[in-house]
């Protein structure tokens, strides 16, 4: 009997040493997203969180409310919780240096998605691969946009005013998108940004901004919003003003949200340049190759497109790539 008794031990032992080693052998990936100011970025923290506890992988996440300062304190307690990678959108470019150097003394490696964090770092080692959006293309789209559609009119001629509403201020996605939009609009100098300011990426300050907007400048022909929400609100204050969104003033959004693709199709906006938030299968392939050993290009942005309600508007450098129309891919848009 006894000796019945020690060998079932002995097999309670071997399973819960087994059971202990499989856990550890179960990675812990640690998710610094920057908050939930948009349904691009709800979109984003789901798609990111669903893939990361899809491979069955343990997930840390935290939400730092739109602050730097929380993201810093979250990277911190990731280093001392011994996760094995750390998956990071940076809030705003610049502020990043120290924290990241301690990531990489810790030997944690590093995917950056969405936003990059400028960096003074005399190499590249700090991180394993980016993947997000082409900021500068993004803003240098909606501009060809613009005067593509204007040209299409025939009124390609005219002196045409736009305001931009603005994403937070120093985020990547602001820095990027504004800059390649001052730059390709410069190309056609009767085309003006009159009035420029930040709506936070959210649809509230988007609306309140441009009621603003509305009343401090005398004529507004074209709205070019660095995000879909921004723009979906400063409809609202457009048909307050009593003008019609999309006809007295031309609207052009980023994201390509379903809320973009059906004011599309309402007639109440005109352009949504496309930044995909799916990027939660891209770290499984990351994560999942730097286990095998592989190594991956620093930079990698996702193949993009822009929607219109006619289709057929060149907005590549080249002039080769043709908007396709939102009312054409509205019922398969997931977000
Ligand atoms: O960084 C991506 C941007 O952030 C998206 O355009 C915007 O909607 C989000 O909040």
């Amino acid at each position: 009997m006894k000796k019945l008794i020690a060998v079932m031990l002995a097999l309670v032992l071997v399973l819960a040493l087994g059971a202990t080693a499989l856990a550890a052998d179960t990675l812990t990936v640690a998710f610094s997203q920057i908050g939930q100011e948009s349904d691009w970025r709800t979109a984003n923290t789901d798609d990111v969180k669903n893939a990361i506890e899809g491979a069955g992988w343990n997930l840390v996440y935290d939400d730092a409310q739109q602050k730097q300062e929380n993201q810093v304190k979250a990277l911190r307690n990731f280093i001392t919780q011994g996760v094995d990678y750390i998956v990071f959108t940076a809030i705003v470019t610049t502020g990043w240096d120290e924290v990241l150097a301690e990531v990489k003394e810790a030997g944690i490696p590093l995917v950056l998605i969405d936003r990059f964090p400028q960096t003074g770092f005399a190499d590249d080692s700090w991180y394993t691969t980016y993947f997000g959006g082409d900021f500068p293309e993004e803003g240098a789209r909606a501009a060809r946009w613009i005067v593509n559609y204007y040209n299409s009119l025939g009124r390609g001629s005219e002196e045409v005013n736009i305001v931009r509403l603005e994403g937070t201020t120093g985020a990547d996605a602001q820095v990027g998108r504004s800059k390649g939009f001052d730059e390709e609009i410069a190309k056609t100098p009767n085309f003006k940004v009159v009035a420029s300011q930040t709506g936070n990426f959210t649809g509230a300050e988007g609306q309140a901004v441009m009621e603003s907007l509305l009343k401090s400048v005398e004529k507004i022909d074209v709205l070019w919003a660095e995000n879909d929400n921004m723009a979906l609100g400063a409809i609202e204050a457009i048909k307050a003003a009593g003008l019609q969104p999309g006809k007295d003033i031309i609207i052009v959004g980023c994201d390509a949200i379903k809320l973009a693709f059906e004011a599309i199709v309402k007639g109440e906006m005109n352009c949504t340049v496309e930044c995909t938030p799916l990027m939660g299968s891209r770290v499984v392939e990351v994560i999942t190759g730097l286990e095998a050993g592989e190594t991956f290009d620093k930079v990698v942005h996702p193949v993009e497109y822009v929607y219109d309600s006619m289709g057929g508007i060149p907005y590549t450098a080249d002039g080769a790539a043709l908007t396709l129309k939102a009312e054409d891919h509205v019922s398969e848009r997931l977000y």
